[in-house]
C-alpha cells in the first residue's frame, strides 16, 4: 500500500483553504493509502506564537481533522513535537542542503519581508518539512499548490543525499487537488486565503458561524460582468467561488456554469454560502465534542508511539550513512 503524509501548522484558526487543499483530500485518500497526519507546531514557532494560545490551538486542530472526518483507525496522527526524531533528522539535513536552494523558496522571501526580525527558523523550515516527510518513506505528500516548492526540494534534499551517501529515502511526490490547489481570499482574490491574514472579511474560518459565512460569501468581491464563467486572468473573484462550490459540492466545473447559466451572481453565492454552510456546520458541532475527549489524547499518545518508533529507525539509518557513530 502506497503512504501519503501532511501535516498543517496551528498558527492560527484554520480556514476554508486548508480545509479544501489539504484536509479533505486526506478524507478522501485515507481509505486507499497507509496514511500520516500531523500537527506542524515546531513550524508554527518560525514566527512568534503567544505559548497559550498555540497550546490550545495544537489541541484544537487535531479535534477539528477528527470532526472532519480523519477516521483515527486509519490514519495515525501526532504532533510534531511529541517526535524528536524530526529535528534531529533535520539537522542532519540541513547539513547537506546548499544556502542557495533555501534562500531561493518563495515563502521564506514573502515572509521574511513581513517580519522584520525573523528568526534562523523561518530560513531552515523546508528542511524540517523534509525530514517530515523523508522519515516515512512516503510515496505523496496531499498540500496546497504553496507548498509544492517545499516539497520539490526535499525532493532535490532526497535524491541528493541517496547519491552522495546510498539509497536511503524515497523520492515524494506532490497530490494537489484541481479546484483546491489555491483558494483565494474573498475581499482580495489575488491573494491566497491565509489564517494569517489580518482582515477576516475575506477568509472564511472552519469555526465560522453560519451567518458569518453567509456574509463573507455574498460580499466576496467579483467583477463588473454578470456571467458566472470560469477564467482565472480576467474573473478571478467568480473563478474562486466556483472552486469552493466545485470542491464542496462535488459538481464539476463545467457543471456549475450550465446550472447557473443566465442567473445572477447573488443567486450563485447563495448556493455557495448553502454549500459551504452544510459542510462546515456538521463539523463544527463534531468539533465540539472531540475538543474536551480523552479518546483525543489516546489518539496522540499511540501517534506519538507508533511515529517515534518509524522516525528513530529513519534517524540511526542517516547518522549512519553520515558516518555518525563510535
Ligand atoms: P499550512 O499550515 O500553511 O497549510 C496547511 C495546508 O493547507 C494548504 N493551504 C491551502 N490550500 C489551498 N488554498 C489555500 N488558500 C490554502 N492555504 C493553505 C497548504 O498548502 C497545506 O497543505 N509547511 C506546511 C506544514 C507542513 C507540512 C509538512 C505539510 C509541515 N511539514 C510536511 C506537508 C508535509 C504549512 O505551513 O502548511
Amino acid at each position: 500500500m502506497e503512504t501519503i503524509i501532511t501535516g498543517i501548522q496551528p498558527s492560527g484558526n484554520l480556514t476554508l483553504g486548508n480545509y479544501i487543499g489539504a484536509i479533505k483530500q486526506m478524507v478522501n485518500y485515507q481509505n486507499d493509502y497507509k496514511t500520516y497526519m500531523f500537527i506542524a507546531d515546531m513550524h508554527a514557532i518560525t514566527v512568534y506564537q503567544d505559548p497559550e494560545r498555540l497550546h490550545k490551538n495544537i489541541r484544537e486542530v487535531v479535534a477539528l481533522y477528527l470532526a472532519c472526518g480523519i477516521d483515527p483507525k486509519k490514519v495515525t496522527i501526532f504532533i510534531q513535537s511529541e517526535n524528536p526524531y524530526h529535528a534531529n533528522v533535520s539537522w542532519m539535513l540541513e547539513c547537506v542542503t546548499p544556502h542557495g536552494e533555501l534562500s531561493r523558496m518563495t515563502q521564506f522571501k514573502d515572509k521574511s519581508s513581513k517580519h522584520l526580525n525573523f528568526n534562523a527558523g523561518l530560513f531552515t523550515y523546508p528542511i524540517l518539512m523534509a525530514a517530515d516527510i523523508l522519515i516515512y518513506d512516503v510515496d505523496y505528500v496531499p498540500i496546497g499548490i504553496d507548498q509544492k516548492q517545499h516539497v520539490e526540494l526535499a525532493r532535490n534534499i532526497a535524491e541528493r543525499f541517496n547519491k552522495k551517501y546510498g539509497e536511503t529515502f524515497k523520492i515524494p511526490d506532490v497530490k494537489i487537488s484541481k479546484t483546491g490547489k489555491k483558494i483565494l481570499d474573498l475581499q482580495d482574490p489575488t491573494k491566497k486565503m491565509s489564517k494569517s491574514e489580518n482582515n477576516p472579511k475575506g477568509v472564511i474560518y472552519m469555526l465560522d458561524d453560519e451567518d458569518v459565512i453567509r456574509k463573507k460569501i455574498m460580499s466576496a468581491t467579483t467583477d463588473s460582468e454578470c456571467e458566472i464563467k470560469y477564467d482565472e486572468e480576467n474573473k478571478p473573484g467568480i473563478s474562486n467561488l466556483m472552486n469552493i462550490c466545485s470542491s464542496m459540492s462535488g459538481l464539476d466545473i463545467l457543471d456549475i456554469e450550465k446550472k447557473f447559466k443566465g442567473k445572477n451572481y447573488g443567486e450563485f453565492k447563495t448556493f455557495v454560502a448553502d454549500v459551504v454552510i452544510k459542510e462546515l456546520i456538521k463539523i463544527k458541532e463534531k468539533y465540539l465534542e472531540y475538543l474536551n475527549s480523552p479518546e483525543l489524547d489516546k489518539i496522540l499518545e499511540d501517534g506519538a508511539k507508533i511515529t517515534t518508533e518509524i522516525a528513530k529507525k529513519k534517524y540511526l539509518l542517516v547518522k549512519e550513512r553520515l558516518g555518525l557513530y563510535r
